[in-house]
């Protein structure tokens, strides 16, 4: 018997994912091939061809260690720990620190491992709903962190932040981000911040501080999936003054993946002195497919409407007429290829559904949709 509960999310991808032809709900942004990533920098293909491919250093090569804290003020290499991705930094870290009986806020809706696995390790997993605030234009998804005391009652052990959030896009305020982090101080509570999407705000203005830089119990998660396109890479990272909580992590990945590819962890050195290019990239996507579907609601106010991201790759509409995303995408999928994922996975209301618009072929996908609800037949 399994501890943990099917991951709902990532079994729907697994159907779908590779045989339907257009996706409209990747959480990625656009990839681009191993050649093309060898070519941005001279040295590259020769510290490739060179490695040596025994085991790599359980918290990651220094020199990429190196690389990945030059992103944070004030930390250094020894305060960075990589992993096989964000999911395996997620479960090392919970199965590190939490023990049955503690109380964790996560937000909600959130990704499901988040909650899924302090749930399954025994903890009490608290929600902290996500609110929409304001009217029309500005309209934004939030959380407000005045509801925290209430939730946590001064014992959360941990509390789970996703900021920019998947699926809402949602980003606190630099003040109600720094509220966060003094309710975490003034009770002792770490704060994990899934910072995956960061670095995608719509405006760079709105880009929050990573938690380890502003506080001394947080720990950043990033990974270059998302904002790099690099999924396959699986090199995600923590980041932490905590060192303590870092020497805790190491115990748990000795069991699991011990140490991560040496390919991959060359590849990503290469990627991180680059980042900016290849961010720069996927935020010129983003931008362009925004507008473009923004345009596409306007034009089809029967469909759906949004909450405006404001920060990541992905959005989390709601079906006008209030029926069940669920059937709406099997349907699609069916018929015309078109992938969306139901607001049932993230255990929200039924009527809402993710789109992902970080890929280069989201208009063309999106077109797709477009014709198919012309041409439907309810
Ligand atoms: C919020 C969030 N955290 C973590 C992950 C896991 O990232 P990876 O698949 O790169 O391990 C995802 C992937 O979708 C995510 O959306």
């Amino acid at each position: 018997m399994t501890m943990f509960q099917p991951f709902e999310l990532e079994r729907f991808f697994a159907k779908h994912e590779f045989s339907a032809k257009w996706l409209l709900c990747s959480s990625d942004c656009e990839t681009f091939p191993v050649r093309e990533l060898l070519a941005m920098d001279p040295d590259a293909l020769d510290r490739l061809l060179d490695l040596r491919l025994g085991y790599t250093e359980t918290r990651g090569a220094p020199s990429l260690r190196a690389s990945i804290a030059d992103l944070y003020a004030g930390l250094g290499a020894d305060q960075v720990f990589v992993h096989a991705g964000a999911e395996e930094a997620i479960l090392n870290l919970f199965m590190a620190e939490l023990s049955p009986g503690d109380t964790v806020v996560v937000n909600a809706p959130c990704y499901q491992s988040l909650g899924e696995i302090p749930r399954a390790l025994g903890c009490r997993v608290v929600d902290w709903n996500l609110r929409v605030d304001g009217q029309g234009d500005a309209a934004r998804w939030t959380l407000d962190p005045d509801e925290l005391p209430g939730l946590s009652g001064g014992t959360a052990k941990i509390i789970v932040l996703n900021l920019p959030h998947n699926p809402t896009g949602a980003l606190l305020t630099r003040d109600e981000f720094e509220a966060v982090v003094t309710y975490a101080r003034r009770t002792g509570a770490l704060l994990l911040v899934d910072e995956v999407y960061r670095r995608l705000e719509r405006e760079q203005a709105r880009r929050l501080p990573s938690v380890c830089e502003v506080y001394e119990n947080g720990v950043a998660l990033d990974v270059l999936s998302k904002h790099s396109g690099l999924a396959g890479l699986r090199v995600g990272w923590l980041a932490s003054r905590r060192a303590d909580v870092l020497d805790r992590v190491a115990v748990v990945k000795d069991y699991n993946s011990i140490c991560s590819s040496g390919p991959s962890e060359v590849l990503a050195e290469i990627a991180l002195r680059s980042l900016d290019r290849i961010v720069g990239r996927n935020r010129a996507l983003v931008a362009r497919n925004l507008l473009v579907f923004e345009r596409f609601l306007a034009e089809r106010p029967d469909f759906a409407a949004w909450v405006r991201p404001e920060g990541g790759s992905i959005g989390f509409p709601r079906l006008a007429d209030g029926s069940d995303a669920e059937s709406l995408a099997e349907r699609l999928v069916a018929e015309a290829g078109v992938l969306i994922l139901p607001g049932r996975f993230y255990r929200y209301d039924q009527a809402h559904f993710r789109v992902g618009y970080g890929r280069a072929n989201f208009p063309d996908a999106l077109e797709r949709l477009g014709d198919w609800l012309d041409g439907r037949k309810d």
